[in-house]
């Protein structure tokens, strides 16, 4: 829990969240921060919120306590967006403050009293609409919508060129006392460039269109500061953020980073023995490798690695005339986060038959997930040398392919 000055009358709020699955789904290894911001002019706003995952917002009223500002006297209340990691304090916000107005899209109106069923003043802000705060702090919104609920909206204060970007260019990562990129050495950028990614790919990746076109929207605003909804705050070089979002967008279709995640699974150590050999030739060829078993491995890792990786191999046996089920269930939430146009190969065991790659086949088509693979190799039982040398092949060719993709991005 920690308040900071954000610039003039302007501050951050955040509380950390750990030991939960965000969206009740993806683990966070290493946490997420929830942001809220007060701004104060002659009136005073808030732009989202922060609670507790359990919905009671005692933490954001520790951190007014802080700022020493009375819940009552806040004014407006600015939803950025409806989902409830930043709109779950308001039904308990409003028995302290009745009288605080709503700032939101006319989608987040309908979503507000679907969800807390409020309905009572609530001023409805498109595209260009103003908030004049007093003090020189005039408010401009811009309707982002998809990134990532279809109500999004971002906030800009036109005194101090503050975006507050909501889920756009947020992250993964607890916060700590230095929540500004301007306080972070490099190794500490590059661990929330990380969580950024994982942050993207799991929670964002499905609207990467969409997140273009916000970019392009807000673009031409005079931008000094980013202020995400998660996340550290952008201050001394904004840009990065905004073109690492651009690169991550331009990752769904590939070409990404020169970079080949393989995904396995076993069931008797016959496909694992073949994995063993593609990593060491992997390694060999010095190009960067990340593995992952499933069903070990959490969905949220693995589309973080896949999401950065031009290059993905499948290891996987054939299951009861079917794909190894987690292998399965696994592309089926990658086609669904439009992860595509890898180049990618597959390899594994069956016994009395195939099977896997048909279902391989359908899950590529049903997500038209446009993979351009390499001639499949699948062998009855354990692998002999006969299909070790194949895959061997199989796998230099991959790395020469991703690396031509690469290339060809970096030249064009
Ligand atoms: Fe951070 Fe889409 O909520």
């Amino acid at each position: 829990m920690n308040v900071t000055k954000v610039t003039d009358d302007t501050y951050l709020l955040s509380v950390n969240v750990e030991n939960i699955l965000f969206e009740g789904l993806w683990e966070i290894p290493n946490g997420v921060s929830l942001n809220s911001y007060i701004i104060k002019g002659e009136k005073t706003a808030i732009v989202d919120g922060v609670c507790g995952w359990d919905g009671y917002p005692e933490s954001l009223f520790n951190l007014l306590d802080k700022l020493n500002i009375e819940s009552k006297s806040i004014e407006y209340l600015i939803i950025n967006h409806m989902e409830p990691d930043h709109s779950g304090w308001i039904e308990s916000f409003k028995k302290i403050n009745p009288d605080f107005k709503v700032v939101c899209s006319k989608k987040s109106a309908e979503l507000l009293e679907a969800f807390y069923g409020h309905t009572d003043n609530i001023t409805v802000v498109k595209d260009k609409d103003t908030l004049d705060l007093g003090n020189g702090h005039i408010l401009k919104f811009a309707e982002i919508p998809n990134v990532h609920w279809p109500d999004t909206i971002a906030t800009f204060d036109t005194l101090t060129g503050t975006l507050f970007s909501c889920d756009a260019f947020g992250s993964f990562g607890n916060l700590t006392e230095s929540n500004y990129d301007d306080m972070l050495d490099e190794e500490k950028l590059d661990f929330y460039e990380n969580e950024a990614v994982r942050y993207y790919a799991n929670i964002v990746a499905a609207f990467s269109m969409p997140v273009k076109k916000a970019i392009d929207k807000c673009s031409p605003l005079p931008i000094k500061i980013i202020a995400p909804g998660h996340g550290i705050v952008w201050r001394k070089n904004p840009t990065r953020i905004i073109e690492d979002y651009l690169r991550y967008a331009s990752y769904q279709k590939g070409p990404a980073k020169e970079e080949i995640t393989l995904i396995w699974g076993s069931m008797y150590g016959m496909t694992e023995k073949a994995v063993n050999h593609a990593v060491k030739i992997l390694e060999e060829e010095n190009i960067k490798v990340n593995v992952h078993r499933v069903p070990e491995t959490s969905w949220g890792t693995i589309l973080a690695s896949a999401w950065n990786s031009t290059g993905i191999i499948l290891a996987m046996p054939t299951y009861e005339y079917k794909m190894f089920p987690p292998m399965a269930a696994v592309l089926e939430e990658l086609g669904k986060k439009k992860v595509q146009g890898r180049k990618a190969f597959s390899f594994g065991s069956y016994g009395w038959s195939g099977g896997a790659q048909k279902e391989l086949d359908e899950i590529m088509n049903k997500y038209c997930m446009n993979w351009e693979f390499i001639e499949p190799v699948e062998f009855k039982g354990s692998p002999r040398e006969e299909s070790l040398k194949l895959i061997e092949v199989k796998v230099k060719e991959l790395v020469k392919e991703v690396r031509e993709a690469v290339g060809a991005t970096v030249n064009s």
